[in-house]
């Protein structure tokens, strides 16, 4: 065998063995190339016998053409695998239904706190604020509740080391607002709402937590009735949760109302089932006298209503939530029921 055969055999079995581009290069090179052995053997075409020298360059030409197809045809055949296994890797399902990713809303708490506003603002009432961190006055003794007052063990709250304490209700914006009132000379009617979060030392339980929201109403002016709070208790429930439920006033004791009244609601019986179980959702009364005076008032002209409702229980009544406690845990499974 001569050289020119041995080199074709070692390129062709090379060639078979090859799988990729890069070693394709290498051998490519390594034939072709400059230093390549189809050079070489050209080479020597220059140093044979002149007669002879036609034939050599016919087969040598021969040679290397074959070995270029050689080199094209594995270098499509490569490109196509590498093709196909890439589309393998890459390989995508157009068709696969997405993953929709989940919408945000508002938590159940805020929507029911803006239904309360929106309800409320029909009748001209205005959104008031007071702050977290009350003094004592405002939290109870302007209330009529007096240190000694069992109500003030009721509501045992969080004391912090400045005499100071987290409301452990939003009445303590009654007393802001009207305090506001007296000092910037504003004229009645006071028609405002305070929702926020309040505060109790309690043991924490289903339906007891230790931080919750509440919603305060507020109307004062000259001429202010019993009547006219029941008919706004009435409109708010009615507006909130609807003709299902129904709704009864009972008597109640609150130091800075009089008289005062709580609102049950339940879930009127249908055809399908039993009435449901009766729920206190708000405290309420005609503004005490106390407070008035206690705010520069004169209670003989002065008159007024005051609610506060649990929006907190609020929520978990309407939704049939078993735990108040899932309201403020971030919990996806009551938030997405709720949605
Ligand atoms: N502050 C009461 C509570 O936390 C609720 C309440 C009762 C508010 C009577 C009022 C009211 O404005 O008049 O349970």
């Amino acid at each position: 065998m001569n050289e020119a055969d041995e080199h074709k055999q070692k390129f062709t079995a090379n060639l078979n063995d090859i799988k990729d581009s890069k070693s394709l290069e290498s051998l490519r090179v390594s034939a072709l190339g400059r230093k390549g052995w189809v050079k070489t053997l050209f080479d020597q075409v220059k140093k044979a016998p002149p007669e002879e020298r036609k034939t050599l360059a016919q087969s040598l030409n021969q040679l290397k053409a074959f070995v270029e197809q050689s080199l094209e045809q594995k270098q499509h055949s490569i490109v196509e695998s590498e093709l196909n296994q890439q589309i393998e890797n890459d390989w995508f399902d157009w068709s696969m239904p997405g993953v929709g990713l989940p919408l945000g809303a508002l938590h159940p708490l805020t929507r029911i706190e803006r239904r309360c506003i929106d309800v409320l603002r029909l009748l001209g009432f205005e959104v008031a604020e007071g702050p977290e961190v009350e003094t004592a006055f405002h939290n109870f003794d302007a209330l009529n509740i007096p240190e000694h007052h069992p109500a003030r063990d009721m509501q045992d709250t969080f004391w912090l080391e400045n005499e100071k304490l987290l409301r452990s209700h939003t009445s303590t914006v009654q007393i802001r607002v009207l305090e506001e009132a007296q000092s910037t000379g504003r004229q009645l009617p006071i028609r405002v709402v305070a929702p926020g979060r309040v505060y109790r030392n309690e043991t924490v339980d289903a339906t007891h937590l230790a931080c919750f929201h509440q919603f305060e109403g507020l109307w004062v002016d000259k001429d202010v009735r019993f009547s006219h709070l029941k008919g706004v208790l009435s409109f708010i429930v009615e507006k909130i949760f609807g003709q299902a439920w129904e709704m009864r006033f009972k008597p109640k004791f609150y130091p800075y109302t009089e008289p005062s009244l709580g609102v049950d609601i339940r879930l009127k019986k249908t055809r399908e089932g039993a009435a449901g179980q009766w729920l206190t959702i708000l405290g309420a009364g005609m503004v005490h006298a106390n407070v008035f005076k206690n705010t520069g008032f004169d209670p003989s002209i002065t008159k007024g209503f005051a609610f506060g409702l649990g929006v907190s229980r609020m929520v978990t009544m309407a939704h049939q939530v078993e735990s108040m406690k899932s309201l403020y845990e971030t919990d996806l499974r009551v938030h997405h029921r709720l949605g």
